[in-house]
């Protein structure tokens, strides 16, 4: 039986594939390599995935139907889904709104309804966002906080493959769970997110953008925390009781907010270098602060968040000089 990972040349989906590879399931990966960032990193991240046993990848868009119905067909043994494949990016949807409804709303019909045809399916474990809550005031996060008020476009996006995999679970009684993800760090991490961008221009003693006078808090999660949670939401599909929907949500978070200035010292320290700050205003569509409530995720997936940002971070780091050789 075979594990679908969209997003397989990603940040997270590479990590996810590797873990399940290493637990001796196949996987096949689903990615269009697009060149929203380096697609060196992308091709790299592949590599190792190629050299695991059982690793094979569909370079295929997720919003073509015709590619992902040939994927499905070529693939019987596909069993189970963990959908990572998206635009991602919250400042970057202001400049290119049509990819985030291309690749997050219409890649997740198309994902949706080759999964709805497909004999055997057990489970379908999508990617949403810590951004779906907005600029809500109470904290932390909780799953039954309303959402209904996105500050970007991605954020929408994110919200809108959340209401359609529920349609999808209520009328094809598909088992999906969706994984609000908080802010994810650790190697193999995103060139367009902050602990690469501070690492890559302190590095070059350039000075890092710091908006809202450094004023903000996010709930940063390690890599490793994230694959053991999306891991244990894949091994747990919603049971359907014939009433309501088998569809589930869950918060992946470290479960602890941080100031920025203190994920920025350390990122110093870890580098041996102080930073030079540019202090910019809050960007539009930036929240100023994510906390993510855990309750249901320990309770239901056992999860608990291991790795702070004090041990996380050298982590990222490391990965950072030995990838670019600094
Ligand atoms: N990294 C985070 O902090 C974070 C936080 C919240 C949610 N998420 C979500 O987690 C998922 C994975 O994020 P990531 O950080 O690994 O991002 P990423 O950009 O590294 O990975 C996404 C992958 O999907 C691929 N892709 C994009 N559009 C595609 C399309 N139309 N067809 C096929 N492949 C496509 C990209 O080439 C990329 O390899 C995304 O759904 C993202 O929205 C990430």
């Amino acid at each position: 039986m075979t594990v679908l990972v969209t997003g397989a040349a990603g940040f997270i989906g590479f990590h996810v594939a590797k873990a399940l590879l290493e637990r001796g399931e196949p996987v096949l990966g689903l990615d269009n390599l697009n060149a929203y960032y380096d697609v060196k990193l992308k091709q790299t991240r592949l590599a190792i995935l190629h050299a695991a046993k059982g690793f094979s990848l569909v370079q295929a868009d997720i919003a073509d139907p015709e590619a992902v119905t040939a994927a499905f067909a070529a693939h019987p043994a596909l069993d189970r889904v963990v959908h990572l494949a998206a635009q991602a990016g919250v400042r970057h949807s202001m400049k290119d709104p049509h990819a985030y409804v291309r690749s997050n709303v219409g890649g997740q019909v198309v994902l949706l309804e080759a999964c709805r045809r497909l004999k055997g399916l057990r489970h379908v474990v999508y990617a949403s966002s810590s951004s779906v809550y907005g600029g809500n005031a109470k904290l932390p996060f909780s799953i039954h906080d309303r959402t209904d008020a996105p500050l970007s476009l991605y954020a929408a996006s994110k919200k809108e493959q959340e209401l359609i995999a529920h349609a999808y679970a209520h009328i094809w009684r598909l088992p999906v769970t969706g994984l609000r993800f908080f802010t994810v760090y650790g190697p193999w991490g995103r060139p367009d997110m902050a602990a690469y961008i501070f690492a890559r221009r302190i590095m070059a003693g350039e000075p890092i953008p710091v908006f809202n006078n450094g004023d903000m808090r996010r709930d940063f999660t390690f890599i490793g925390d994230i694959v053991a949670g999306v891991i244990a939401a894949l091994d747990r599909p919603p049971a359907d009781d014939g009433r309501h929907p088998p569809a589930k949500l869950y918060n992946l978070g470290n479960s602890r907010s941080e100031p920025l200035p203190r994920y920025i010292a350390l990122i110093e320290e870890a580098l041996g270098r102080k930073a030079a700050i540019e202090h910019l205003p809050l960007q539009p569509g930036d929240v100023k602060e994510t906390y993510a409530d855990i309750e249901e995720s320990r309770r239901d997936l056992g999860f608990e968040p291991r790795v702070s940002i004090e041990e996380g971070i050298p982590r990222f780091i490391a990965w950072f000089r030995e990838y670019h050789k600094l």
